[in-house]
């Protein structure tokens, strides 16, 4: 893949979060998201690559815009699987609240899994404990693996879980064995990918959550030296028969690392929607905005977190007015 395209996707990511974030606290979960994906299909369409959508807005007759199978690009260039996320946290941001992030993960043709939207299972970890936790495991386990791989007490651990009523047993099992848990209202990309900064305070993600952000997720920590296990949890016979139909016939297959996204390169980029423990959020001042985006390529290892200021006079485009 081309080192160029590191840049052009912070470009997509970013339209997309200032063109959502206009909606941050409005109560309008549909409309922050069209925001995003409209932004992000204009920028994606002036960029030298021959993409096609693996992970999108949905299947081609459900989305107008970014599904499944839509090509995506110049027409010249590398070809690349995508898989988007135009606003990761669509409710974080009708509400204002954490971590919502516009995303992008992009990868050689045939690279990423073709995910079913479905939920999916997870764990994941940073690079300290790459290869100590199982997701057949029991979280007793997995937890004092990751205490030992980071030297850490259980009790000092910190899991990061979304707030479900279907977490009700994840959540007695992390508290019986001693760790601590951070429960959050949505957004498992961004927890994944605070399990691989100290700064974030977090040691581990577990519980299910959306399969698409798994394939997200798993690009993240891919460039991040970290880790991500999941196991598809379709919930009747419909989702059953729409993973056979994606080629996948065993429901208990567990998706490592090179399941989730095969070869050594792919790149991602997220930009902040709303403020989180990595990014901040979209920030609007009469004529500017600023952007705060990571950008990362698994080839090289490299990760940038990129500031952005940006002139909305000479992008009249991103002067969005919700009603
Ligand atoms: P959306 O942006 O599509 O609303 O997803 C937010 C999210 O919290 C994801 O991060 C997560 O994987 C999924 O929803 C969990 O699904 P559910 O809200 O149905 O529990």
């Amino acid at each position: 893949m081309e080192r160029s395209l590191t840049m052009e996707i912070a470009r997509v990511t970013e339209a997309a979060a200032q063109s959502s974030a206009r909606w941050m606290g409005r109560g309008k979960k549909n409309e922050a998201d069209d925001a995003a994906t409209s932004a992000m299909r204009d920028v994606f369409d002036t960029i030298p690559m021959q993409g096609t959508v693996v992970i999108g807005e949905g299947e081609i007759d459900e989305a107008p815009m970014l599904y499944i199978g839509e090509k995506l690009g110049t027409g010249s260039g590398p070809k690349v699987d995508i898989a988007v996320d135009p606003l990761e946290g669509t409710s974080i941001v009708a509400q204002g609240t954490w971590n919502a992030l516009a995303v992008i993960a992009i990868a050689d043709e045939n690279k990423l899994l073709h995910a079913p939207d479905m939920y999916m299972k997870k764990i994941a970890v940073g690079p300290e404990s790459v290869g100590k936790i199982d997701i057949n495991a029991s979280v007793k386990d997995n937890l004092a693996a990751v205490a030992t791989a980071r030297n850490k007490a259980v009790e000092d651990l910190v899991v990061i879980v979304l707030n479900r009523p279907r977490h009700a047993e994840l959540i007695e099992e992390i508290r019986e064995a001693g760790a601590r848990i951070k429960l959050i209202p949505d957004g498992d990309v961004a927890a994944a990918m605070n399990t691989a900064f100290d700064d974030t305070g977090v040691d581990i993600l577990m519980g299910i959550g959306g399969a698409p952000e798994g394939v997200l997720s798993a690009v993240a920590m891919k460039c991040l030296g970290g880790e991500i296990q999941g196991k598809l949890m379709p919930s009747n016979d419909e989702e059953v028969s729409r993973c056979q139909r994606m080629g996948i016939d065993d429901m208990d297959k567990v998706f490592y690392m090179d399941d989730f996204c095969g070869g050594d390169d792919a790149i991602f980029a997220a930009t902040g929607v709303t403020d989180g423990e990595l990014l901040q959020g979209v920030q609007f001042k009469g004529m500017k905005a600023t952007t705060q985006t990571v950008v990362m390529r698994a080839k090289s290892g490299t990760i940038r977190f990129i500031d952005g200021e940006h002139s909305l006079k000479k992008k009249p485009n991103l002067v969005i007015q919700p009603k």
